[in-house]
């Protein structure tokens, strides 16, 4: 049998001591590039009194400026390119759900890149040249569907691309085409369910043997659940526009704990969201990527906004990220305690008589914001389980996250369903 090691790439097989050479290497070459090709980051690291060659060791990063999305987005379109427009072969673009959307770009060399990062990630969830995969992430000019089209190709698999949305073929076309691994958010995948219930097909009876799910937040609680009603294996996938898009940490399925950040690639470090101050690893804190080899947008210091920490590696030598606990934006301030949605859905997802469906509404209630949990309840849930499990959730949001919020579960499907990134919270508060 082969063995997994055998399947590792040069990158994987370094050791510690490679790896750490390797990143200070690039990161010089990468820091450079982004200094003499990019009048932004000549401009911020010249106000900031630093120049490439003053990169002496992989702790001097913490020297250099950061770069955030309003920088991205003051650079729109094209600002933040270092090649000229010939040589950039993709554009991608993030919806631009607040302000104006930011667009970037990809040389031959950063598809590439990207396309062997996909394909090493499908290989570490368990997924082989000659599976078939199922991508049911958007295409367009989301990131999601078109890296998980040019990996999966990569690593020697038949794609078949699906995109999002038309979820009664999508069951189609898994019971006719036999995939073993399907990619797509793990929301959607709740939304395939109910397609799958209701066509009378049993989820757990179909090809399926490995889901790839990312792009959004999810527990273990929504691990557990999907495993069970579907007999798969479900792992995470991690990236983001801004630094290529997925394929940038995943998670190995022989252990589930936690997500291989690829970092002779892609840097990380984690900073107090705060104060920007670097914090130890072990720490959690705000997840800051730094591009090692990207041609056509380097990105030096990039603030996700993404909350996790760092641990050594495991079935890799590179250091995982926990899963992500949510984003800065979507942290929920009530009465003075910060609350996540994947708080609320680790409790949604245990408590007996609801569905793992569930909506944040927030509302202004005199001066105080409010807090509302609408959950669905199952479709075989008595009403004394509907109150039962009304009277848990809230109980254990107050123990757990220590405030006060209002229970409503709701009918059976009356919530919206996700077709791509699900949305958690509603704000119905009066805009300022
Ligand atoms: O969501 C890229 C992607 C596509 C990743 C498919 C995985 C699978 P963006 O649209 O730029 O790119 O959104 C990036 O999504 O900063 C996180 O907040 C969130 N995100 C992505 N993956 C995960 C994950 C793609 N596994 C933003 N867990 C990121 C939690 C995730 N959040």
């Amino acid at each position: 049998m082969t063995e997994v090691t055998d399947l590792l790439d040069a990158g994987e097989r370094l050791d510690l001591e490679g790896l750490r050479a390797l990143q200070l290497e690039r990161l010089r070459t990468s820091l450079r590039h982004a200094y003499d090709n990019v009048p932004f980051y000549r401009e911020s690291f010249d106000k900031a009194g630093i120049r490439p060659e003053d990169c002496a060791s992989l702790a001097d990063l913490a020297r250099f400026p950061f770069t955030t999305k309003a920088d991205l987005r003051e650079n729109y379109p094209y600002g933040m390119f270092a090649v000229p427009q010939d040589r950039i072969r993709r554009l991608h673009a993030s919806s631009g759900t607040t302000g104006r959307p930011t667009v970037v770009g990809y040389t031959d060399g950063d598809l590439s890149l990207w396309a062997d990062m996909v394909a090493r990630s499908i290989r570490a969830a368990g997924g082989r040249p000659g599976d078939k995969v199922h991508v049911a992430y958007g295409y367009g000019l989301f990131t999601g569907g078109l890296g998980a089209h040019y990996g999966a190709e990569r690593l020697g698999c038949t794609v078949i691309p699906a995109s999002g949305g038309m979820t009664a073929r999508q069951v189609q076309l898994i019971q006719d085409l036999k995939p073993e691994i399907i990619m797509v958010t793990p929301s959607y995948m709740l939304t395939l369910l109910d397609e799958f219930e209701r066509q009378g097909v049993d989820p757990r009876g179909t090809s399926l043997r490995v889901g790839i799910f990312g792009a959004e937040p999810w527990t273990e609680q929504m691990r557990r659940e999907i495993e069970e009603r579907f007999a798969i294996d479900a792992v995470d996938i991690y990236g983001l526009s801004e630094v290529i898009g997925p394929g940038v940490a995943q998670e190995c399925v022989e252990t589930k704990d936690g997500l291989h950040v690829w970092e002779d690639h892609f840097f990380p470090e984690i900073v107090d969201p705060l104060t920007g101050e670097p914090v130890p690893d072990g720490e959690e804190g705000e997840l800051v990527f730094t591009s090692l080899t990207k041609e056509a947008m380097p990105i030096i210091r990039y603030r996700t906004r993404d909350l996790t920490r760092l641990l050594p590696g495991t079935a890799r030598v590179f250091r995982r990220m926990e899963k992500i606990t949510g984003r800065s934006d979507d942290m929920v301030i009530l009465r003075g305690v910060n609350l996540f949605p994947t708080q609320v859905e680790e409790i949604v997802l245990r408590t007996p008589g609801v569905a793992p469906h569930f909506q944040l509404r927030l509302s202004r209630e005199g001066r105080m914001d409010a807090l509302t949990v609408r959950a669905e309840a199952r479709p075989d849930a008595s009403p004394q389980a509907r109150d039962a499990a009304a009277r848990s959730i809230a109980a254990a949001v107050k123990d757990g996250i220590g405030v006060s919020v209002t229970v409503e579960i709701v009918e059976p499907e009356s919530l919206e369903r996700s077709v791509g990134k699900i949305r958690r919270i509603v704000d119905l508060r009066p805009k300022q």
